[in-house]
């Protein structure tokens, strides 16, 4: 059985879709599988943010072909883990939880990792290299993931 896992942000247009780009860029697509989406809507059907694809592109990564959906409380069922890039997003996350098995599920994803810092900041309205702060973040925090999950 595959391990499922599921990145969440806001908006499903700068940070998961990076978060689902370079975890799958990590792991063995039979055995896991990766999505992304945002716990708010206003993006839904659209692709990536210009600078998240940007920044992947810089690093190898094609996240492109990414459309953004919204976070719905069936992906409890459908998945294992569910990494919340930010505090904001892991509360309005566990509020959709239905029990303590689906609580258990949702993790912050920089509590994979000792950065000194527990949330991966919005990079919608800062510069460019907000994207690239970001991304090394995120790929630290996958790095540590895809190695518990082999
Ligand atoms: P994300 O960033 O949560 O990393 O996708 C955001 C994208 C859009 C908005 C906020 C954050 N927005 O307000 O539209």
């Amino acid at each position: 059985m595959k391990t499922k896992v599921l990145m969440v942000c806001l908006g499903n247009i700068c940070r998961s879709p990076l978060a689902e780009g370079i975890l799958k860029s990590k792991i063995n697509p039979e055995t896991v599988l990766v999505d992304s989406a945002g716990t708010a809507g206003y993006h839904v059907g659209n692709s990536p943010d210009p600078r998240s694809i940007a920044v992947a592109k810089k690093h190898g990564l094609d996240i492109s072909f990414q459309k953004c959906r919204k976070f719905s409380e069936k992906d409890f069922e459908a998945f294992d883990l569910i990494y919340a890039m930010d505090k904001s997003n892991f509360a309005n996350i566990i509020k959709l939880a239905g029990s303590k098995v689906e609580e258990r599920k949702v993790k912050l994803l920089l509590d994979e990792v000792d950065l000194g810092v527990s949330e991966v900041p919005d990079p919608y309205y800062g510069g460019e290299d907000g994207f690239e702060n970001v991304f090394q973040m995120i790929d630290i925090a996958c790095e540590a993931i895809a190695k518990k999950l082999i």
